[in-house]
C-alpha cells in the first residue's frame, strides 16, 4: 500500500503510521489508511480510473481533487455520484466505478458506421 505514497517529504516529514481500513472497489478488497479519501486510497493501490464516460466509455479519474469537477464520481454503498476525492474511506465500504451507459440508439454496442462509404461497405458485406 505504501508503493504509491510519498512516505518521506522534505517539508512534511515522514508519513505517519495510521490505522488500516479495508474497503472494496469493483469487488476487489483493498486497504487504505484512516482519513484517506476514496481517491487517494485507490491511487495508493495503483487505480487511476474511477469511472467510464457515460457515452464514450473513455476512462475518467481525478481531475481537480477538490470536489468541484465531479470527474471522480463513484457509487458508494449503493449511493451513486459520490465524489471520491472528498469522501473519506470507511471500514467495509463498497465502492463501484461508474460504467458506460448503453446507447439508446445502439443498445447492443454494435459497430456503427461513421461514414457513408463505411455504411455501404457494411451493407455490401451483408449481401
Ligand atoms: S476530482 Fe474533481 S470533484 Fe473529485
Amino acid at each position: 500500500m505504501k508503493r504509491n505514497r510519498i512516505i518521506e517529504h522534505p517539508i512534511l516529514d515522514q508519513l505517519e503510521e495510521r490505522k488500516t481500513v479495508t474497503f472494496q472497489f469493483d469487488g476487489k478488497t483493498l486497504t487504505g489508511y484512516e482519513r484517506d479519501t476514496i481517491a487517494s486510497a485507490l491511487l495508493a493501490n495503483g487505480i487511476r480510473t474511477l469511472r467510464r464516460h457515460e457515452h464514450s466509455g473513455a476512462p475518467r479519474g481525478i481531475y481537480c481533487n477538490i470536489g468541484h469537477c465531479f470527474e471522480c464520481r463513484v457509487t458508494v454503498n449503493g449511493t451513486p455520484n459520490v465524489r471520491a476525492c472528498i469522501t473519506p474511506i470507511e471500514e467495509n465500504m463498497i465502492v463501484e466505478s461508474g460504467k458506460q451507459l448503453p446507447s439508446p440508439l445502439n443498445p447492443n454496442n454494435e459497430h456503427v458506421p461513421k461514414t457513408y462509404r463505411e455504411y455501404m461497405e457494411m451493407k455490401d458485406g451483408e449481401n
